[in-house]
């Protein structure tokens, strides 16, 4: 039996059962988690995970890979009989190469954590999300995440020299490389960079890091009109240097999150509201030099420049928009349009939500800058049926449009099947090829991305 072979090797603190089996467990942040695993197993080691996997692998037994359970698409939500392999205790930074810039660390470090050794090393850690103070570099890598600063630092995999990783057998692929240029055959680590817990589960990683830039400016920024902010992306791309967020928000998102923290921004109500960013020795006099250019020229009504840290923190605030967690039955969408056509789409897609759903909640906000759209839908339920039909309506938009229907969140258990909407026959048979070359049993994440043939 499998718990018992288990137990042969690994103690009861690695090994948890019935009771013992926290509640957060269950699922995501998306909230679509519904069973508790049948064992969690919480390895301290690679050697632990490598032993776990292995008998989970003898006996087909499927097995659910866990970090900081922040992600949204369902990508670690277990069945009932599963074995969940959490990474929590396989976590700590080993080492930061200052000479070549460079951390090394084990999986289930906290994004956080890892990016406040990186500045007292004097680095930047170039990956951030909203999610940083408990989702874990692990997860991130797994995820291949986004976030806000992926204008100036590119996703997760451009951040990533090197990881090991567990194979499905148990087998440690060791390809912690920490070169900047490492041409010596396939690119392994790219196979494990977003495959979400399907071909293998992410132990460690070699992180580059980036020079800490000396001053930081952030702007509020008020439009009347989405072809403006297209024409300002452009004007802020060649003249501001630095640039490290261009964030948008539609005028509903905008008032919703700031009435719900108490903030007051602008005397007026505006259509578009944008966060720009600006990193680096030049700071805010730049920033405030582009934004009289760019009133001048006509595309932008009204700007704050935040003048401390707490106000640009409270700009943020609003951005991240905490109050949208909390409204019920929310599903938020994390889709790819080109840049020139988002407008379109939001309207495209808000009238056909609305079609079905008349009294729902429907807004749009993201990281313009990288053609990132978030869709924040709450249609007043969350049964199945009206998930399903807000994707089906939603990603139908977005296909239309020649979009991803995932930017940054990845595809999980709640985008699966409609992973054909942004992916063609062959590309899925590839897929499906290299999954059964890494774990033919298909006991890694089973059910997640890839929907069955
Ligand atoms: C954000 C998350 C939802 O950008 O991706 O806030
Ligand atoms: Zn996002």
């Amino acid at each position: 039996m499998l718990l018992t072979a288990l137990s042969g090797q690994l103690d009861e603190t690695i090994l948890l059962t019935g009771d013992r089996i926290p509640e957060k467990a269950r699922g995501d942040a998306s909230q679509s988690g519904r069973a508790l695993p049948w064992l969690y197993v919480r390895p301290t080691t690679v050697d632990h995970v490598r032993i776990a996997l292995g008998a989970c692998n003898a006996r087909r037994w499927p097995v659910t890979i866990q970090g900081g359970m922040t992600g949204l698409a369902g990508g670690a939500n277990p069945e009932r009989q599963d074995v969940v392999i959490t990474l929590d205790r396989l976590a700590g930074i080993e080492e930061i190469d200052t000479a070549a810039g460079t951390m090394t660390l084990r999986a289930g470090t906290v994004l956080e954590v890892a990016q406040k050794a990186a500045e007292e090393a004097g680095f930047l850690l170039p990956i951030d999300l909203g999610a940083r103070g408990s989702c874990q570099i692990g997860g991130n890598i797994a995820t291949n995440a986004g976030g806000i600063r992926v204008i100036r630092h590119g996703v997760t995999r451009a951040n990533i020299l090197g990881l090991e990783a567990v194979l499905a057998d148990g087998t440690v692929i060791s390809s912690m490389n920490r070169f900047g240029k490492n041409n010596t055959g396939y690119d392994l680590k790219q196979l494990f960079i977003g495959s979400e817990g399907t071909l293998g589960v992410v132990t460690r990683a070699v992180i580059k890091l980036k020079p800490m830039p000396s001053g930081k400016a952030t702007a509020l920024v008020a439009l009347s009109d989405y072809r403006h902010a297209v024409a300002l992306l452009a004007r802020a791309q060649a003249d501001l240097p630095g640039l490290s967020a261009f964030e948008i928000m539609w005028a509903r998102y905008f008032e919703f999150s700031a009435r719900a923290e108490g903030l007051t921004f602008f005397d007026r109500g505006h259509p578009f509201t944008l966060i720009i960013e600006q990193s680096g020795a030049e700071g805010s006099a730049d920033l405030e030099t582009f934004l009289g250019a760019v009133f001048e020229a006509g595309l932008i009504e009204d700007a704050l420049i935040a003048q401390s840290e707490k106000e640009s923190r409270q700009f943020w605030t609003v951005r991240e928009g905490a109050a949208y967690d909390r409204l019920p039955d929310l599903v938020n969408l994390d889709v790819s349009i080109a840049i020139g056509r988002m407008g379109d789409f939001a309207g495209a897609c808000e009238a056909a939500l609305l079609a079905r759903f008349p009294d729902a909640h429907v807004t749009f906000y993201g990281h313009m800058g990288d053609s990132n759209l978030h869709i924040a839908v709450a249609a007043g339920s969350s049964d199945e049926a009206t998930l399903h039909a807000i994707d089906e309506i939603a990603y139908g938009v977005v296909r239309d449009f020649d979009g991803a229907i995932s930017a940054e969140h990845g595809i999980g258990l709640l985008k699966r099947d409609f992973l054909r909407y942004s992916r063609d026959p062959a590309e899925l048979a590839l897929m499906r090829a290299i999954k059964q070359a890494l774990d033919p049993h298909g006991i890694l994440n089973p059910g997640k991305v890839l929907p069955p043939p």
